[in-house]
């Protein structure tokens, strides 16, 4: 299998306060990989460091090398083509104070695209993919602050298809969606892995189940068990601790 991404020794801090510890992963191309374990185990640091949105955070710390398709992710100084690369879901919604349609053609427009077809084209394809287009094709115009939680959130990952990732990495994204939503979203991830790396957050850890090839268990800032999903929740674990947090013993 294809290394998509390979972390290597990867360290990070906030201050002082160590929060990811040595780890080392690989993610295969067209893989889902689900990431799970309990609060403030690292989970979302990780997926952050995979784009570089760390370099944000003013006192955040990270070490070691991540390469994306063998190539070290530190080599461009400007990150911006990294994170259209690796497009990234955040758990809380954050729709720009703008249209729905401004909102999913951001990015594109940003990269250059002027040619009305292909916006059109991308606007439809992306909210159709993130289970939205039906809610919203009649008011493409309106202001996307004003759509409930869950639409908001549906757009956000409608505005991380818009520049055609080749990861996309997913924190909680079905936190604030109903499940017949979520449902419907799971299944165009299940598309989408076909043409695309998925690494993905999750809480729930049904949704690691049904959506994951592998999972992966974090725990304390490391990655305490990785394997085949086959594997993982049928008892095939080297930490004990996975076993009890997946039957809900802990968390
Ligand atoms: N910007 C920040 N500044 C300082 N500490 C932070 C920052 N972001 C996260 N942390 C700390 O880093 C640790 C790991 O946090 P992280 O958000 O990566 O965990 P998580 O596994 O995603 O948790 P959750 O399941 O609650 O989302 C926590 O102790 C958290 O308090
Ligand atoms: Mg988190």
């Amino acid at each position: 299998m294809n290394k998509k991404i390979e972390i290597k020794n990867l360290t990070v801090n906030y201050g002082n306060k160590d929060v990811i510890h040595n780890l080392y992963l690989d993610i295969f191309q067209n893989e889902v990989l689900a990431i799970i374990g309990p609060a403030n185990s690292g989970k979302s640091s990780l997926l952050r460091s995979l784009n570089r949105m760390m370099d944000f955070h003013p006192t955040a710390k990270v070490s070691g090398d991540i390469k994306l398709d063998g190539e070290s992710i530190y080599l461009d100084e400007d990150s911006t083509f990294l994170r259209r690369r690796i497009g990234m879901v955040s758990p809380l919604p954050v729709g720009l104070p703008m249209s729905i349609r401004e909102n999913v053609l951001y990015a594109p427009k940003m990269a250059g695209c002027k040619d009305q077809g292909e916006l059109d084209f991308i606007m439809e394809d992306c909210l159709k993919k993130a289970a939205l287009w039906d809610e919203v094709k009649d008011r493409l115009d309106g202001l996307a602050t004003k759509l409930s939680g869950g639409q908001q959130q549906r757009l956000t990952i409608a505005r991380a298809l818009s520049h055609h990732p080749e990861v996309l990495c997913l924190d909680e994204f079905s936190i604030a969606i109903d499940p017949v939503t979520t449902m419907k979203i799971e299944a165009v991830l299940h598309e989408l892995k076909k043409n695309m790396t998925i690494v993905m957050v999750t809480n729930v850890i049904n949704q690691a189940k049904r959506l994951g090839d592998r999972t992966a268990m974090m725990l304390h800032g490391s990655i305490i068990d990785l394997d085949s999903n086959d594997r993982l929740f049928n008892g095939h674990v080297k930490d004990t601790r996975t076993k009890e947090y997946i039957e809900g013993l802990f968390g």
